[in-house]
């Protein structure tokens, strides 16, 4: 272990300096390298982990997370080493979309606590130097927003333009869908003011109006307010929506599928006006503060992700795709078809050709999980055991050596799973509620569709977390929002803290490797074996120092072909007891090797 504390000290006393390479035959993707590392941000070497509030702890007793629920745990968040706390939306809310319809950007959701609640959590992260990202939600707001009851009171009202009105003597909009709307439609016919809203997601969520100057101001002046706070960052979410062609053309078949890879998504987040707004936001607010911004990169592609981040355009620092997530799902087009499994070649090339988008400016991101999606283990890995422990520190292996900033689901440190609900009653989300509408109103087949559930729909990944094995486990001593995984009993916190194999500590030391690693955050990523239909096997490479990380993605051993040996390599991490030397790969091993470059 002497050899990696000393390569470790070499090269990051080197990219402290941003001075001459370690290694003195730097080639020419040596000194791409350069370029990136010379923009070193801490958003860059962070790891972020991901709150749920209302499934994370709640601290009164009404089956709901809170913000002192969260308090009560910061120590817990410490103990993790992770560097950044994203929070999903905790401002007032009706809660149609769980937060993501908000009546109040300026307050805190009731059952979520005080703004001195807020205060306190955030006085708490910064005393832990634990960084903290809210989310902003500015492509729509509520239908229970001031500006909306204003807006919608008589076509004269001053803030009618905050939104997007259609008048209903022009006859009927053209089409738009709306996500979660059984009709299928982004218009809702107000009969108030005889005209239709906009609302990409529900009827409860309409549409902001962002080429009204106006609104632009008062979402920059709501953003300082928050940064003023003290708060180090915002998730944007479905940002590249916020650009609109305000004519409402119509749009054919032909012209999505030409001109939009016929996604609708594709559609929504490519008007130019998108580029102005992001750039006037980063010039009248982000500039002015020491804080990040990412992208829910909705709609975004390889070729137009980096018109979000490319540093020279000074609008936003990181975005994600769903190229990745989306795997399986995609040729049902948004619907959360059973992926019945996915491709690793398919896996492993969307991840490499996303590396390469920012290989030389902008940066990524690599995630498994978030609160859109079903959970990690169920879905990338295997959930059954023996595999179950093995999967999970596999996939945590994933996304905390890949280049780009990893961000990280509350729960999946334990290995939490899909519940897989039998019936529709037991969903909460939107999302499942509306779809199963639309395939009842379709007449089409119901069983299937709770089937497919199983595998995607997002309250699988909403569930309460599960710190121990009291009741509910220990998440509430009320009813919970959501039912409690049975498996509860057998999966959570406590039980992980003292078992020195456990998925939980597994993430610990992955964080700890990858903070005193600099390779793992900046290093040039190269894929290996990419036809290899079991390992998923790269290096990553930075000044002379390179780590070859090899990951086992089947239930069957496997051998991976990468042309290096490795009899001089040292094992860096493993989430067998005895790792992997030779290559030879137990089922879901992963392993991390430090090679000897001379
Ligand atoms: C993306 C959010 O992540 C999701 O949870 C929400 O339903 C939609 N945007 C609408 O805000």
């Amino acid at each position: 272990m002497k050899q990696v504390h000393y390569y470790y000290t070499l090269c990051l006393a080197a990219m402290l300096l941003a001075s001459a390479a370690c290694n003195t035959s730097a080639d020419k993707s040596t000194s791409k390298q350069t370029a990136t590392e010379t923009e070193r941000k801490w958003w860059k070497e962070a790891v972020v982990y991901q709150i749920y509030p209302r499934s994370f702890k709640d601290s009164d007793g009404d089956g709901v997370g809170d913000l002192k629920g969260i308090i009560s745990k910061l120590d817990y968040l410490k103990s993790l080493g992770v560097d950044i706390i994203w929070l999903n939306p905790i401002y007032g809310s009706p809660n149609a979309d769980n937060g993501y319809d908000i009546s109040d950007y300026q307050s805190i959701m009731k059952e979520f606590g005080t703004m001195d609640d807020f205060d306190a959590l955030l006085k708490g992260m910064h005393e832990r130097k634990i960084k903290l990202v809210m989310d902003l939600v500015v492509n729509h707001c509520s239908d229970e927003h001031e500006w909306f009851k204003q807006s919608r009171s008589s076509r004269t009202n001053p803030y009618r333009d905050y939104f997007h009105w259609w008048p209903a003597e022009k006859g009927k909009p053209a089409f738009r869908p709306g996500s979660f709307e059984v009709d299928g439609s982004a218009w809702r016919f107000d009969s108030l003011t005889n005209a239709y809203y906009l609302h990409y997601f529900s009827y409860k969520q309409p549409d902001l109006n962002w080429e009204n100057p106006k609104l632009r101001e008062e979402i920059y002046s709501m953003m300082r307010s928050w940064f003023d706070k003290g708060v180090d960052g915002f998730r944007m979410d479905v940002i590249p929506f916020i650009g609109k062609d305000t004519t409402f053309p119509v749009i054919t078949q032909k012209d999505l599928d030409e001109k939009y890879e016929g996604r609708w998504d594709v559609y929504f987040a490519s008007s130019p006006q998108l580029h102005t707004y992001l750039h006037e936001m980063n010039e009248k607010v982000t500039s002015k503060y020491d804080v990040m911004t990412l992208a829910e990169g909705a709609g975004t592609t390889q070729k137009t992700a980096l018109d979000l981040v490319d540093p020279a355009r000074k609008e936003l620092d990181m975005s994600y795709h769903f190229d990745g997530v989306n795997l399986g799902y995609m040729k049902e087009g948004f619907k959360r078809m059973d992926p019945k499994g996915y491709h690793l070649l398919e896996f492993k090339k969307i991840y490499s050709d996303w590396d390469e988008v920012f290989a030389t400016k902008g940066w990524g991101t690599v995630y498994l999980g978030n609160h859109d999606q079903p959970r990690m283990l169920t879905r990338w890995g295997n959930d059954a055991p023996p595999y179950d422990q093995y999967s999970s520190k596999m996939l945590t292996t994933f996304i905390l050596s890949m280049r780009g900033t990893p961000y990280y689901y509350n729960g999946d440190e334990l290995g939490m799973r899909n519940i897989r609900f039998d019936k529709i009653e037991d969903y909460r989300d939107i999302e499942s509620i509306s779809e199963y509408g639309k395939v009842k109103k379709a007449g089409g087949d119901l069983q299937q569709f709770l089937n497919d559930q199983k595998i995607g729909a997002r309250d699988n990944g909403r569930t309460p977390f599960q710190w121990d094995n009291t009741a509910n486990a220990g998440f509430t001593t009320g009813i919970p929002w959501l039912k409690v995984n049975p498996n509860y009993l057998q999966i959570n916190a406590a039980a992980q803290e003292s078992d020195p194999n456990s998925t939980l500590n597994y993430f610990r030391s992955m964080v700890q490797l990858r903070k005193k690693e600099p390779t793992l955050v900046y290093g040039k990523y190269t894929l290996l074996d990419a036809q290899n239909p079991s390992v998923y096997c790269y290096t990553r490479e930075l000044n002379g120092r390179k780590l070859l990380v090899l990951l086992n993605f089947k239930a069957n051993t496997a051998t991976p072909n990468t042309g290096i040996d490795l009899s001089k390599a040292n094992v860096l991490i493993g989430n067998y007891p005895s790792p992997s030397k030779d290559g030879q790969l137990r089922p879901y091993e992963a392993v991390i090797l430090e090679l000897h470059v001379l």
